[in-house]
């Protein structure tokens, strides 16, 4: 039998705007069960424009990390006092670690979806063309982790051209990448990763057609109950889909290592159902 615990739990929230609706609480208390980690994980709902306030707050109550979701993770950024390199390429924070004064941040994102593509997934990365379709921040946070894993090319389209041109250039110098506009895309796609938040609004972005064949994984980042209009028209062209619940899970989890040192098992997590 376990014995019980002396001490209060660590205190992390998820702090975001809505936030009733993350499955942070329920993956986060999953691991710590899952591990025997000693935590408390809760939805923090803050004012659109109090997030400071509403971080500072939970520091001075004891709080010791948090995950931060729409629309925060720019002003996660700009609050912290050290970021890691990862961090610093998205432009944008999604994990945050409280120690003495200082305000770490991390950006857990990009390795989740990489994780998922290549461990959960089992799609090789290397030597493989990509396609990055959107240029906010949901794909600047993967830029990073996708060209560390040495694609053979890796190219960004974007339906205003010059954001997608400004992307390619700040990510240059970690690896073979480039801008392109959706009607001049050429050839298949071993991997095409829907970084647009097109599929809230049920919209599928004017991608040609010969961009998908019989082996490539069409991945939306997005989750959803059923299949996203992305995934559906990759499908009724062939291409295998996924969607971005793994990579939310891996997310978590890499938060989840990042404070506590231990690395959950995520297999149980990616069935979606309660564990
Ligand atoms: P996020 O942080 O979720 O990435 P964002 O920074 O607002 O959100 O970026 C949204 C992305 O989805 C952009 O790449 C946007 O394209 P533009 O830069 O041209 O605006 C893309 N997007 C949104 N709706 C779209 C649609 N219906 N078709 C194609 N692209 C769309």
């Amino acid at each position: 039998m376990n014995q019980p615990h002396s001490q209060q739990p660590d205190r992390y929230v998820v702090i975001g705007n809505p936030v009733a609706h993350s499955k942070s609480p329920w993956l986060h208390q999953g691991f710590a069960r899952q591990t025997g980690e000693h935590l408390d994980y809760q939805t923090l709902l803050a004012p659109l424009d109090g997030f400071n306030t509403a971080v500072q707050q939970f520091i001075a109550t004891g709080g010791k990390g948090a995950n931060v979701t729409v629309p925060f993770k720019l002003d996660a950024y700009a609050l912290c006092t050290q970021l890691s390199e990862r961090a610093r390429a998205a432009g944008a924070v999604n994990t945050l670690s409280f120690s003495g004064q200082e305000i770490i941040g991390d950006n857990t994102d990009g390795h989740g979806l990489v994780t998922d593509l290549q461990r959960n997934a089992g799609v090789e990365l290397k030597n493989q063309r990509i396609l990055v379709v959107g240029a906010g921040g949901a794909a600047r946070g993967a830029l990073l982790p996708l060209l560390t894993c040495a694609p053979a090319e890796l190219v960004i389209a974007n339906r205003s051209m010059d954001k997608a041109r400004l992307l390619a250039d700040q990510f240059s110098q970690y690896g073979n990448l480039r801008a392109s506009e959706f009607t001049r895309l050429q050839g298949s796609f071993d991997v095409i990763i829907n970084a647009t938040s097109a599929s809230i609004s049920a919209q599928m972005p004017p991608l040609p057609v010969a961009i998908f064949n019989q082996s490539t994984l069409a991945y939306d980042m997005m989750y959803a109950d059923q299949p996203t209009i992305f995934m559906q028209h990759a499908a009724s062209h062939g291409a295998n889909t996924r969607d971005g619940w793994g990579m939310l899970v891996e997310q978590a989890a890499e938060a989840f290592y990042l404070w506590r040192g231990v690395r959950p098992e995520t297999s149980p997590f990616l069935q979606r159902n309660p564990v």
